[in-house]
């Protein structure tokens, strides 16, 4: 059987640290699948929508090397339903989300990697909207 890796996340503005982030999640299995987060969600979650709609964010994953499979993330409340409707084996997320999604790890592995340092979608809108003056 295919080990089978799922990760979630909004992937707006890709940066170096998402591509790490999911290279690293592809090295735990043979399939990754990833779901990305809809527009409404980012709305509600962070409080603005993403620059790229979900639409757009899904193409630019699906169109990695190391990712087999997208989906979009509808509800943060169905986390445990996407896991089994995948058949994710292991749920791979960032540091940020750390301890976050221990509840699921009866059904499936569940592991952190550090965040890459010093970049974030927030960080490069805030680096652009102020005309690239460094903080
Ligand atoms: N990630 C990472 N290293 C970074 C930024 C993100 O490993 N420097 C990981 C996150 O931990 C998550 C995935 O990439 O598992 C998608 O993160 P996302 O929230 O879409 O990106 P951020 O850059 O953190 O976005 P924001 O600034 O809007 O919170």
């Amino acid at each position: 059987m295919p080990k089978t890796v799922l990760t979630f996340g909004t992937y707006d503005v890709f940066h170096v640290g998402h591509l790490r982030l999911l290279r690293r999640a592809a090295e735990l299995g043979d399939r990754l699948v990833v779901g990305v987060s809809a527009d409404a969600l980012n709305v509600s979650k962070k409080g603005r929508a993403p620059v790229f709609t979900q639409d757009e964010r899904m193409e630019i994953i699906a169109a990695l090397e190391m990712v087999d499979d997208v989906f979009v993330e509808e509800s943060l409340d169905l986390k445990r339903d996407y896991l089994v409707e995948h058949g994710a084996d292991v749920l791979a997320m960032g540091d940020d989300w750390e301890g976050r999604f221990d509840e699921f790890s009866d059904i499936c592995e569940v592991v952190y990697f550090p965040r890459t340092p010093s970049v974030s979608t927030t960080e490069v809108i805030e680096h652009i909207a102020s005309g690239g003056v460094s903080p």
